[in-house]
């Protein structure tokens, strides 16, 4: 096995790699710490090549001192990052804050992190909409052509997008969304390949539960392959053409987390339908319903608005 070193043609023309390093430390704001930073400058130098993050994270400024501390030429690194929610109104201000933050020359792919708006103070409104906020994001590519290179969005569905698509001189070059083996989002996926956008997976691995990486299955195929569970999720997500971000700061991990076997076509198929046994289809993430419980208002829109399919405790 070695490293992967997979890349996409975007839409804008830029090239993305399938592996990114993810930032996200499972707290809005959370310290972003020297340990953070040191992980990923071992990733860059152990053979990254992108690396997602967002202003929500609160982890900016960590991300673009490891960048600049790593060796690595800034032109061979794939740097995305986020619009808070909160700034939908504001799109330059927050995207010219982040630059600040990130200090490292520009941004690969911005992208607009939810459908929803909240205002400055964090409270839900209904303005502007999605499509709207896009309109000012493609004013923010126009205005500095140089410093944002691709945008892109976050959490949208085929209805959201729709949305999107009606208004959008410039179409989004990936939509970033909730994958992994209990919930591939094969239709989500069609949809946004019939329409030149490419999927990027967040929590790839799924987030919190251990459902997925002690299954006894896909257990026995790390074992078929001499791996581990998450390099055989991962390999499935990247065999599926898709973009993987997982987050780790376990030196030992985040090196599994780019190094994948070839997957055996039936494997592949095994992994395609592994969210069809009973109980299985759910998502993880916990902001999206992922709970015992399951809930449907997801930052102040229900999963309809969102375009969602309902989430069911089975
Ligand atoms: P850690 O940082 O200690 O490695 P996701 O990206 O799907 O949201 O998952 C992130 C979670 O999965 C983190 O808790 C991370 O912990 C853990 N993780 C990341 N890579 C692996 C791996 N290869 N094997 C097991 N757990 C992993």
């Amino acid at each position: 096995m070695s490293i992967c070193t997979k890349k996409y043609l975007l839409n804008n023309g830029f090239y993305m790699p399938a592996v990114g390093l993810g930032t996200w430390q499972g707290q809005v704001g959370s310290t972003a710490s020297k340990e953070m930073r040191d992980t990923i400058i071992y990733a860059l130098q152990k053979g990254y090549r992108h690396i997602d993050t967002a202003a929500v994270y609160g982890v900016e400024e960590i991300v673009g001192e490891a960048i600049r501390m790593s060796g690595v030429p800034r032109s061979e690194i794939f740097l995305v990052t986020k619009l808070h929610s909160t700034h939908h109104a504001h799109v330059e201000e927050a995207f010219l804050e982040s630059m600040k933050r990130l200090n490292c020359e520009y941004i690969d792919l911005y992208l607009m992190h939810w459908p929803q708006a909240l205002t400055l103070d964090g409270k839900h409104t209904k303005t502007p909409t999605p499509p709207e906020t896009w309109l000012s994001m493609e004013a923010l590519k126009k205005k500095y052509p140089d410093l944002v290179r691709g945008l892109g969005v976050s959490n949208f569905s085929e209805k959201t997008m729709e949305e999107l698509l009606k208004v959008a001189t410039i179409v989004p070059a990936t939509n970033q969304v909730e994958v992994h083996p209990m919930l591939p989002q094969h239709d989500l996926v069609k949809y946004m390949n019939a329409h030149g956008i490419l999927t990027t997976c967040y929590s790839p691995l799924g987030q919190y539960v251990p459902a997925i990486l002690k299954d006894a299955h896909i257990l026995e195929l790390a074992e078929k392959y001499n791996c581990t569970a998450a390099q055989v999720v991962l390999a499935w997500e990247v065999s599926r053409d898709l973009v993987v971000i997982p987050k780790s700061t376990n030196l030992d991990r985040i090196m599994q987390n780019i190094t994948y076997p070839e997957l055996a076509p039936e494997d592949i198929t095994f992994l395609n339908d592994f969210y069809k046994a009973p109980g299985m289809h759910r998502r993880l993430c916990q902001i999206n319903g992922g709970t015992p419980t399951g809930h449907d208002i997801v930052i102040g829109w229900t999963y309809e608005e969102l375009g969602w399919e309902p989430y069911t405790v089975e």
